[in-house]
């Protein structure tokens, strides 16, 4: 495989359990140099994708190459060392009373456990990338006490403490209120500039997908509906079939907006 060129690539991957299709025939390559999104409604599969991606699960069939490894071939201690991993999942386990910057510099650590070992250089890497978040102010606060916002711009600096070729990051922005989404998203944007790591942004609401993303990848009940050029892929047949309701897409400042049409009387 072309390992210098794909970073993700999935061919006929398909994940069955309990006699349910979580994903199906799915077809789909992101390249060097593209920023992803990965669009759809609540239940499509997008997490069960990323699990995948992360060796956190086992396709049913097919082939999954990330980063140049062939998954079942490649130890996953060592792929995930290579990826950052945002999800809200997170939240809870990590240490409350530790200080944003530690937290941060502990990125560097979790994908061996090396907790103890967290120097000065790590330590200013993690306020440089605070900073970079928009988040410098905050860095000597206790994690427990920042705000939701807050906490997303931290755990994404965390992920990127490894310089990681891929960065994959399941709905930073829920429960988040509007300002606070779109400084998340902003932060995103300045990372987005490079080349890497490659961003695989995953969200229910396509008003997210920000301009550095190139690409979308759209998910209806494990199946994968379209994938490419955002502007090819973001319209309205495809966002209406995806979330099963007639929808109206606009642009403005390259970031879409969907709005649900209605019947004119
Ligand atoms: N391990 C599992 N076993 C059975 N069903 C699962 C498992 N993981 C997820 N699902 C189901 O698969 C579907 C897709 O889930 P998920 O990938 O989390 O969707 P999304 O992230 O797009 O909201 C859901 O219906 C969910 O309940
Ligand atoms: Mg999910």
């Amino acid at each position: 495989m072309d390992g210098n060129r794909s970073l993700v690539r999935l061919q006929q991957v398909t994940v069955r359990r309990q006699n349910q299709w979580l994903l199906k025939d799915i077809n789909f390559e992101t390249k060097l140099g593209q920023h992803w999104a990965l669009l759809g409604a609540n239940g499509a599969g997008k997490t069960t994708l990323l699990q995948l991606l992360m060796g956190m699960m086992w396709p049913t069939s097919g082939d999954v190459w990330v980063i140049g490894h062939h998954l079942g071939e490649y130890d996953v201690r060592e792929l995930r060392k290579e990826i950052g991993f945002v999800s809200n999942r997170m939240d809870g386990f990590l240490e409350q009373n530790l200080c944003a910057a530690d937290l941060v510099a502990a990125g560097k650590y979790a994908t061996s456990g090396l907790y103890a070992t967290i120097t000065e250089e790590d330590r200013h890497k993690a306020h440089h990338l605070l900073q970079e978040m928009g988040a410098g102010a905050i860095a000597w606060r206790a994690y427990g006490l920042l705000s939701q916002g807050e906490r997303q711009k931290v755990v994404i600096a965390r992920a990127l403490m490894t310089d990681p070729k891929l960065l994959i990051i399941d709905e930073p922005c829920t429960g988040l209120d509007f300002p606070s989404r779109e400084h998340v998203l902003s932060a995103l944007e300045g990372f987005a500039s490079d080349q890497q790591p490659q961003l695989l942004y995953v969200t229910h609401y396509p008003d997210e997908i920000f301009p550095a993303i190139s690409h979308v990848a759209v998910l209806r009940h494990g199946e994968l509906v379209a994938s490419g050029p955002k502007r090819e892929v973001l319209t309205n047949e495809v966002l209406s079939t995806a979330y099963e309701l007639p929808v109206q897409l606009f642009w403005q400042d390259d970031r879409p907006t969907v709005r649900v049409k209605r019947e004119t009387p």
